[in-house]
């Protein structure tokens, strides 16, 4: 798990950000397996048909700066937690335990559950630190997404309280490696303890790290084959910070996001990504054998102009000497996406930012969470609803329990085409994202900016589901 040569390329980074400028990074012989996959989670139960892990909430330590450990939260015992494997339709039961010092729960970001499953203390009491928990639930779609505390997350989440779900479905394309990419950073003092001071600066635009991670790691080596096709599935698992991912002289082919597969795949040289979001890529890999490619984080201008002034290198790609592979292509289509019903908005619900009784404060129509009112829906209905950003910053707007699709931006009609199944969209500062979404199952669901630090300042809302 702690590799001790990352940790060198890892205080060379700390300081070069520190520095704020980039740099050439340290030469470093290869080292074998050194992506930090997260490993699968043992599936206890004989029956093809149910996925059944055991899941702990604990202390553990790793190492993310030379010569310090730094005390993570893990689940299971690793940063990130555990990749849960299974098939579309396949049963999940968790059991969970908490080992920690503090209650938490987990949120099964992106994956649709029943409201009791759902880890928000509207439905359930945090679990106490010794006390376990039941999680069980039916896996309706295939994809990629992750999981989380819903308590105290800022907090829990950067100390190392995420883990993957990968769903497979019956349709998914052909690559010759298939690997995760699981984004985020680390705020560490140089002992390597966790710098948890906050002030405005850091809550507006969320806590961005000094050390940035791939799948826990500082600079991590991800091995192709030359002429091979790579899929790569990212989540931003990062309380703040945005990613903007580019491969030099590499195009991504978009085949899929927070839903699952989309109908019509894209190619893009950067691909942006937002805390909770999801992307499901392909790439050819292309280059001499033997040579490395780095995966660059690209300046993107979030808000109140705190874009990074220089690409910021997040990971190696080392193209193998083995033969060119030249047997797969690139898939043109996906699966088709029921559209649902558009039409104009029914209601605008206001993103915005501000001092409430001295207070920094992120809103939801004027007021922060709980104050927020909560919108009241029928069980099967369809609603249409206008997000507007009035401020000066995007916020990635997240739904629990549904997907939404996008159906205009800044009233521009997004076209058919380009439908996709998501739960987590930027909006971008100072716009209008228009959003459909079909409420067909019951209880209290939470909607909320996915930056941890607004979430808890008050950017979060309730839709109650009529049944
Ligand atoms: Cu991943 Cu309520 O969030
Ligand atoms: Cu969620
Ligand atoms: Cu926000």
């Amino acid at each position: 798990m702690i590799r001790i040569s990352r940790a060198l390329l890892g205080a060379a980074l700390l300081s070069l950000l520190a520095a704020g400028c980039a740099t050439e990074q340290a030469e470093e012989p290869p080292v074998p397996d050194a992506w930090g996959e997260p490993a699968a989670a043992p599936d206890r139960n004989p029956d093809p048909r149910i996925v059944e892990v055991d899941l702990e909430a604990r202390e553990a330590e790793k190492t993310y700066l030379e010569g310090t450990t730094t005390a993570v939260w893990s689940y299971s015992g690793t940063v990130p937690g555990p990749l849960i494997e299974a098939n579309v339709g396949d049963t999940l039961i968790v059991h969970f335990k908490n080992s920690l010092p503090e209650a938490t729960t987990i949120h099964w970001h992106g994956v649709r559950v029943p409201n009791e499953m759902d880890g928000v203390m509207a439905v359930q009491q945090p679990i106490a630190p010794g006390a376990t928990f039941t999680y069980e639930f039916t896996l309706r779609d295939a994809g990629f997404t992750w999981f989380h505390p819903h308590v105290m997350e800022p907090e829990q989440i950067q100390k190392g309280l995420f883990g993957l779900i990968r769903v497979r479905g019956p349709n998914e394309p052909a690559a010759d490696v298939e690997k995760i990419a699981v984004l985020g950073d680390v705020f560490l003092n140089k002992d390597g303890t966790f710098n948890e001071e906050l002030d405005d600066d850091t809550i507006m635009m969320g806590r961005e790290g000094n050390v940035v991670l791939v799948n826990g790691e500082v600079m991590p080596a991800l091995d192709v084959r030359p002429g091979g096709l790579t899929r790569l599935r990212i989540v931003n698992v990062a309380n703040g910070r945005f990613f903007n991912l580019a491969l030099p002289g590499h195009t991504f082919r978009v085949i899929g996001t927070d839903g699952g597969l989309i109908p019509k795949p894209y190619d893009t040289e950067r691909l942006l990504v937002s805390p909770g979001e999801r992307y499901d890529v392909l790439l050819i890999a292309e280059g001499e054998p033997g040579t490395e490619l780095t995966l660059m984080n690209e300046p993107y201008e979030r808000g109140h102009h705190t874009g990074l002034a220089e690409p910021m290198p997040l990971a190696r790609v080392r193209i193998g000497t083995g033969s060119r592979l030249s047997g797969r292509t690139l898939p043109e289509t996906g699966p088709a996406i029921e559209r649902l019903p558009g039409g104009p908005a029914e209601a605008t619900i206001t993103f915005d930012e501000g001092y409430v009784d001295g207070k920094l404060t992120f809103t939801i129509d004027g007021k922060a969470f709980p104050d927020v009112p909560s919108i009241g829906v029928e069980n099967g209905s369809v609603h249409v609803y206008d997000l507007k950003n009035d401020a000066e910053m995007d916020h990635p707007f997240h739904l629990h329990g549904f997907f939404f699709q996008v159906l205009a931006r800044d009233d521009v009609p997004v076209a058919d085409e380009d439908l996709a199944n998501k739960d987590t969209v930027i909006l971008p500062q100072r716009s209008t994202v228009r959003i459909a979404t079909r409420f067909d199952e019951p209880g209290m669901w939470m909607y909320h900016c996915h930056i941890l630090e607004h979430t808890e300042r008050g950017m979060m809302g309730e839709i109650h589901v009529e049944p």
